[in-house]
């Protein structure tokens, strides 16, 4: 229960964050290269779970020409069709929800389709707006956001949200976005890589929860420990892709870890580590390269520069540590 209230204050803290953001034009859109199949496959796969506890079917309907790479906000693009789906979800009590996509002559078209209740024509126009919802049961779970924040990124995206409904037959959501081919020479810069297991060593209980979030929403699979002895243990019998360490723990500090990790180490190994720090010094990043890690991420950390710290030291033993 105290999980599932904390997720529900997070997402709705992070909604309003996002519209004081865009409030204050201070919401700005990152776009780069992205994969729009591997992209739909990871809402696809966040969202089954849901999907399967209620008994109904999650379906992926790609058209076979769309195109393989788009210039685009991939994480504001995923947060629009993951506000999308997980309404479609909450308000579906039978049969399927459908999520489409399609290329269009200025970019790409896609729609969640559901066959649940319906919104009525009166109301459909108003749930674009904050704090808006329809009478039902479910409207304590959520506060109205959702639909508000995906006109707004699709619209400073250049792009539309059109809601076609009838009562009783189910609910589609539609989505145009003007998104260009990138040139085929840039490389693909966030990619959602495959799924990792990963150590994560944190004294802070509430830092390790949310860190441990943001990384299961991307897929990987987290064992937390508390201190440094037993990240030692566990990495003593247990195969970790990477290993997030926290520089000020109890006892044998993230440095000292770090050495010890590297210590061990046969020729030839060389188990990629992040520092993740509230430590705000200079020194530091170049005190924990030396002391053999590969990146180095500042506190509050985000679910983006946590991909893109774990992509830099997963990517290749030469890949430049993170100014
Ligand atoms: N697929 C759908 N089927 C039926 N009603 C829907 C659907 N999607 C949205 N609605 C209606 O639109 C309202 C607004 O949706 P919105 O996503 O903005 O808010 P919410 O889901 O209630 O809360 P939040 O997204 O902030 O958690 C919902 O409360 C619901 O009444
Ligand atoms: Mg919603």
């Amino acid at each position: 229960a105290m999980q599932r209230s904390g997720g529900m204050l997070l997402k709705l803290l992070n909604d309003a964050l996002d519209l004081a953001r865009i409030e204050a034009g201070r919401l700005e859109l990152e776009p780069a290269p992205f994969e729009p199949r591997q992209l739909l496959e990871d809402v696809v796969q966040l969202e089954q779970g849901l999907a399967h506890a209620k008994g109904i079917r999650f379906v992926l309907e790609v058209a076979e020409d769309l195109p393989a790479r788009l210039l685009g906000d991939a994480l504001r693009i995923k947060q629009i069709l993951l506000n999308l789906a997980s309404n479609a979800l909450k308000f579906t009590e039978h049969g399927k929800v459908t999520l489409r996509a399609q290329r269009t002559e200025e970019g790409l078209l896609l729609s969640v389709s559901d066959t649940g209740p319906g919104i009525p024509e009166a109301s459909q126009a108003r749930l674009f707006q904050r704090f808006e919802q329809a009478e039902g049961p479910q409207r304590r779970v959520g506060s109205g956001l959702g639909l508000a924040i995906c006109r707004e990124l699709v619209e400073m995206m250049g792009g539309s949200i059109e809601l076609e409904s009838r009562l009783a037959h189910g609910s589609t959501f539609r989505v145009r976005l003007p998104l260009a081919v990138p040139a085929s020479s840039v490389p693909v810069a966030w990619a959602p890589g495959r799924p990792c297991h990963l150590l994560l060593v944190e004294d802070d209980t509430i830092v390790a929860t949310v860190i441990r979030g943001l990384l299961e929403r991307e897929g990987h699979t987290v064992v937390h420990v508390v201190n440094g002895l037993a990240a030692l243990a566990e990495l003593a019998h247990a195969d970790v892709d990477a290993v997030l360490l926290d520089l000020d723990l109890p006892g044998v500090d993230g440095f000292q870890v770090a050495r010890l990790i590297r210590q061990r180490e046969r020729a030839g190994q060389h188990l990629p580590i992040v520092a993740v720090t509230a430590r705000s010094g200079s020194g530091d990043e170049a005190k924990a390269r030396a002391a053999g890690m590969d990146g180095f991420l500042r506190k509050p950390v985000s679910g983006e520069r946590l991909a893109d710290a774990l992509a830099r030291v997963l990517g290749g033993a030469d890949a430049p540590m993170p100014a």
